[in-house]
């Protein structure tokens, strides 16, 4: 069966007023049946697909040949290599490092047996903190290190500055062909990185290895695309992974809602957010390997759904949709998403979600299953407690013979008491164990819900129009050419006011 979602608790009768009621359910569903109709024909259309970036429900079809060659290729790194540098921010960083923790070997860097003798891998360019990209140059042998950039657009100032550094870092040891240890994963005609490769490989054919993005994927929808070199280095089973996807996708293509996992999920999440007032989204894997997983999660959420302007739809001759940002009104809604991990965040956030605003959903992930366990042993030397009273005695006794994973899950299920006995509204993702084939369906689970969200809010789930503005002021600052007028005009005639009166 796979992965399951119950939501028990986000309904009434667990948590009250504060939960969802039949009566919501029953209001939204017409809405809901029309998103679902909506959705559909955008994904049985392959230019509409490719247009409107929904392209990436394609992604665990592809073409078997292209992912042998990925393969292949990820074996003869793996071999080559001690280390793999993968560069890139965002959508371009952030499914790696979630599909490198939830599926590779805890410690995987530091043990040669956890990793199995494959590569060390380290994520750079995620971020302009200097003092992480020093310590690798200083201390990986830039002839056994392999460099992956990757960046849709090729233009990402995080990923450029450190690709720069990187580039000269190993030109200066390995000599002119550098080129050959690098490989670019970038849009398959613009930008500068696709101009590099271009470049590059006219000096020197082996040179500049690249991988295109698929034209219609968003980074944050593109695990399964810009991903894959990546997965096939550490060894992760592509196939397995797509076939949970598929599976996913084929459970979320059906016309019952009431049925579908994640609509169910984006439809309970709206009921709450737009009728109870819930608009934290707190995503806490009961598993320290899925952490990064909902840090994956963060951005897809905050990326997709966080919006100023709801989507105007108009339809051009060819019969295809246009989405527009509807500026008439404001919309600026969206919930905010927060990651953590159980057991870990028990011991913090957890006071909050429990006797703090009632404004929140957590989500759990549960394992059923965990790769290995620990028994605590039956007859630990209690010797230090020893005491006169026996009762003391047995208590302190209380973990003996139960295993890691026993207790895990015993926290998970008590977090969800805990939260119920306050009329808190949760819900749990279930799942058998974390391996390819469930961690597939994961993915996919979380984008078609994020995507049914999109429409059920009518905003553009594919677009990151906020995040211009950081942007925008720093190439301002830096004096990029092309900033269109009017924007440069604001950040001059509205510069951050810093009153030394009102720093202390
Ligand atoms: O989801 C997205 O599209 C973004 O988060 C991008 O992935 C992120 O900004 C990085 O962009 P790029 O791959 O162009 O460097």
């Amino acid at each position: 069966m796979g992965l399951k979602f119950d939501f028990n608790n986000m309904l009434s009768f667990s948590v009250g007023g504060h939960g969802v009621s039949q009566e919501d359910i029953n209001e939204i569903l017409p809405c809901a049946q029309a998103a679902s109709t909506h959705l559909k024909k955008i994904i049985a259309s392959p230019e509409a697909r490719v247009k409107l970036n929904l392209e990436w429900v394609k992604l665990p079809e592809q073409d078997k040949e292209q992912i042998a060659e990925i393969k292949n290729l990820g074996l003869k790194i793996a071999k080559k290599y001690e280390n793999v540098l993968f560069l890139g921010i965002g959508g371009s960083y952030l499914g790696l490092k979630a599909a490198q923790d939830a599926m590779c070997a805890p410690y995987y860097n530091e043990f040669k047996s956890s990793r199995k003798k494959l590569p060390r891998i380290y994520f750079e360019g995620n971020n302009l903190d200097p003092d992480t990209l020093q310590v690798l140059l200083k201390s990986l042998n830039p002839k056994k290190t392999f460099v992956v950039v990757i960046s849709k657009s090729g233009e990402t100032t995080e990923t450029k500055a450190a690709f720069i550094l990187v580039e000269a870092w190993l030109k200066k040891t390995v000599g002119a062909k550098y080129g050959r240890q690098v490989l670019a994963i970038t849009d398959p005609e613009s930008g500068s990185l696709r101009k590099k490769v271009i470049e590059g490989q006219r000096k020197d054919v082996l040179s500049f290895r690249s991988l295109p993005l698929l034209k219609g994927v968003g980074g944050r929808f593109s695990e399964f695309n810009m991903g894959l070199l990546h997965l096939a280095i550490v060894g992760v089973n592509i196939e397995k992974l797509f076939s949970g996807a598929k599976d996913m996708f084929a459970r979320c293509s059906q016309g019952d809602i009431l049925r579908n996992p994640a609509y169910m999920y984006a439809l309970l999440h709206t009921i709450l957010y737009q009728k109870k007032a819930k608009s934290l989204a707190i995503l806490m894997p009961f598993s320290q390997t899925l952490k990064s997983t909902a840090d994956w999660y963060v951005q897809l959420l905050a990326e997709s759904l966080g919006k100023k302007y709801h989507r105007k739809i108009s339809v051009s001759k060819d019969g295809l949709e246009n989405w527009m940002a509807n500026k008439e009104e404001l919309f600026n809604r969206g919930r905010t998403p927060i990651s953590a991990a159980g057991t870990n965040d028990l011991h913090s956030i957890q006071q909050n979600n429990v006797e703090g605003e009632n404004n929140k959903v957590v989500t759990f992930i549960r394992v059923e299953k965990f790769k290995t366990d620990l028994k605590i042993p039956v007859k630990f030397d209690s010797s230090a407690t020893r005491s006169i009273n026996p009762e003391q005695e047995r208590g302190s006794d209380f973990l003996s013979g139960k295993s890691f994973s026993q207790l895990m899950q015993l926290a998970q299920e008590a977090t969800e008491w805990a939260l119920v006995s306050q009329n808190r509204p949760n819900c749990a993702i279930i799942m058998p164990e974390v391996n390819a084939y469930n961690w597939g369906a994961l993915l996919f689970f979380f984008e078609m819900a994020t995507a049914f969200e999109g429409e059920l809010f009518n905003v553009n789930a594919f677009d990151q129009p906020g995040v211009e503005g950081y942007k925008n002021y720093m190439y301002y600052k830096l004096g990029k050419p092309g900033i269109p007028q009017e924007v440069a005009e604001e950040i001059k005639n509205k510069p951050l006011i810093k009153d030394p009166k009102y720093i202390l």
